[in-house]
């Protein structure tokens, strides 16, 4: 709970890389390299005016917290890291590459934290259905590296995934056990 406490504090480095991969989930990525190249173009042609300060720098004082907060953005991008980093967590275990499952659980929990601080009106049911139970139960698997206790735990585990959906006005996201690996990461 420490440690959890103590990475929230920096939230702004998380969420910015919650958002990035948020964009990158949604293959933005092409679309967002294309804007930042018309961006460098122009800015050629603004001899430099631009290169002294982005976006954030030309807002005023007053926009800049409304600014983060907009690019931040809510539970949604803090969902799509839970999401990668849960199935991530799956087939680290699945692979007998326990400290990546471990790893992988850890930062799950870190990212909903910070989705957590951007959207409190989510810690009841996060507590209640996840956090104080579920959750942990997983992760004392992974330290155990026991892969049938594990199994039987991802199980409890997406059923209170989606139960937090149910209750959090959005019952169609139903999780079911990982399918897809979306890291190249192999054991040897
Ligand atoms: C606090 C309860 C809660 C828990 C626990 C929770 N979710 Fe969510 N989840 C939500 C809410 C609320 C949304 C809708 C977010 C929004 O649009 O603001 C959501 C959205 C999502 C989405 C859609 C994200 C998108 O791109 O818009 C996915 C995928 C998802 N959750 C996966 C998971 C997985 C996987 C777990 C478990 C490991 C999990 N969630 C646990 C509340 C929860």
């Amino acid at each position: 709970m420490t440690r959890l406490d103590y990475r929230s504090r920096s939230f702004v480095g998380i969420a910015v890389g919650a958002a990035l991969l948020a964009l990158g989930a949604a293959a933005g990525w092409e679309a967002v390299r294309a804007q930042g190249h018309g961006h460098s173009h122009s800015q050629h042609h603004a001899h430099g005016a631009m290169t002294q300060g982005g976006w954030y720098k030309r807002l005023g004082p007053d926009a800049r917290v409304a600014a983060l907060e907009r690019q931040l953005r809510g539970f949604e991008t803090a969902m799509a890291e839970v999401a990668y980093r849960y199935g991530e967590m799956y087939f680290g275990a699945v692979d007998g590459n326990w400290d990546y499952a471990a790893h992988m659980g850890e930062t799950l929990a870190t990212a909903l934290a910070a989705g957590l601080e951007r959207r409190p009106q989510h810690r009841k049911s996060a507590d209640a259905l996840f956090l104080k139970g579920p959750y942990p139960q997983v992760m004392e698997a992974i330290k155990a590296k026991d892969l049938a206790l594990f199994k039987q735990r991802i199980e409890t585990l997406r059923a209170a995934c989606t139960a937090c959906h149910t209750a959090e006005a959005h019952p169609f996201i139903k999780i079911g056990v990982p399918t897809v690996r979306r890291n190249p990461v192999v054991n040897d």
